[in-house]
C-alpha cells in the first residue's frame, strides 16, 4: 500500500514501558484509506498500547508509525493529533468542559477555527452522532451512552484521516449499540476499532487483526478469522454463546 492510499501505516513498532515490561514486538500492518478493521486480541494483548502510538501518546520504542505518510513524531505533532482521532473507552476521559458545545469546538477551536465555520462544525458533529439537542447540557448531566456519542462528535468535529476507537461498545444498551454502530456505518472515514464484542467486529468491520501477546497474530477477513475455532482458542477469544459467524445458507440454495 503507498503513502497516498494508505490512512495508517505501522512498521516494526516495539516498545516496552518505562518499568521494562515488553507490550510490543515488532507490529507491522497497513490500512488503507476508507477501510475499516477491528483489532482484537486477549487482555493485555497491548491493543491500547498500540493505540496510543497512533498519535504519539506514547513513543520512544523503535519502529514507525505513519498517518497518511506523515510520520508520528516530535516534528508534526500538531498535525498528527488533527488527522487521528481517538475515542478513548471511558467517555470521562475526553470531556472536560461546562457543556457538550464547548466539549465539541475544543479541538476545532484550537485548530484555530471560529465564527460561523466553528458553529458549523460543531452542529455537523453533533447532528452526525444524534445529539443535536443536548448541545447546552454539561456532558457529566447526560447517560453514559449519551456521554460517549458526545466522545465520538469530539472526534468527528476534527474530521480525522482515521477514527480509532478503544471498546466502542462497551457499556451500551442494546438499542445505543446498534444506533453507534449505524452512525460508524454511515461515516466515510477510515475507522480502526479495539474490541472484545466479536459479534459487532463483524457486523462493522470487513477486516480484522488479532494482536496476541504484543504482535500481530492474524490479519484477515473478520468472518474467516472469526470461523477459524483453532486460531480463536489461540488467542483467547470467544464467540457469545450460539454465535455462530458464519454466513447464513442461502434459502433454496444447494445443500
Ligand atoms: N503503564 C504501564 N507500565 C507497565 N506495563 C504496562 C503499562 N500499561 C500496560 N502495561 C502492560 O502492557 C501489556 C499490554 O497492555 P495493554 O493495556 O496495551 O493491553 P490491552 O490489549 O489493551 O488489554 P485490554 O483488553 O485488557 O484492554 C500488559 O501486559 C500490561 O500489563
Ligand atoms: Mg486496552
Amino acid at each position: 500500500m503507498d503513502a497516498v492510499t494508505a490512512s495508517l501505516e505501522v512498521s516494526g513498532l516495539a516498545f516496552a514501558y518505562p518499568d521494562g515490561h515488553q507490550a510490543l514486538f515488532g507490529v507491522d500492518f497497513a490500512i488503507a484509506r476508507g477501510e475499516r478493521v477491528a483489532l482484537l486480541g486477549p487482555n493485555g494483548a497491548g491493543k491500547t498500547t498500540l493505540v496510543l502510538h497512533l498519535n504519539g501518546i506514547l513513543s520512544g520504542g523503535t519502529g514507525t508509525v505513519k498517518v497518511a505518510g506523515l510520520p508520528v513524531g516530535r516534528q508534526h505533532m500538531a498535525e498528527i493529533r488533527r488527522k487521528v482521532g481517538i475515542v478513548f473507552q471511558d467517555p470521562d476521559d475526553q470531556l472536560f468542559m461546562p457543556s457538550v458545545r464547548e466539549d465539541v469546538a475544543f479541538g476545532p477551536a484550537a485548530a484555530g477555527l471560529k465564527g460561523p465555520e466553528l458553529e458549523q462544525r460543531v452542529r455537523t458533529a453533533l447532528e452526525r452522532v444524534g445529539m443535536q439537542d443536548f448541545a447546552d447540557r454539561p456532558p457529566h448531566h447526560l447517560s453514559f451512552g449519551q456521554r460517549r456519542r458526545v466522545a465520538v462528535a469530539t472526534v468527528l468535529a476534527m474530521e480525522p484521516e482515521i477514527l480509532v476507537l478503544d471498546e466502542p461498545s462497551s457499556n451500551l444498551d442494546p438499542a445505543s449499540r446498534r444506533e453507534l454502530a449505524d452512525i460508524l456505518r454511515s461515516l466515510d472515514v477510515t475507522v480502526l476499532m479495539v474490541t472484545h464484542d466479536l459479534p459487532y467486529a463483524l457486523e462493522l468491520c470487513p477486516r480484522s487483526l488479532i494482536l496476541s501477546d504484543g504482535t500481530i497474530a492474524a490479519d484477515g477477513k473478520t468472518g474467516e478469522l472469526l470461523a477459524d475455532d483453532e486460531l480463536m482458542r489461540a488467542h483467547r477469544l470467544e464467540l457469545p454463546f450460539g454465535f455462530d459467524p458464519r454466513p447464513a445458507p442461502v434459502p433454496g440454495g444447494r445443500p
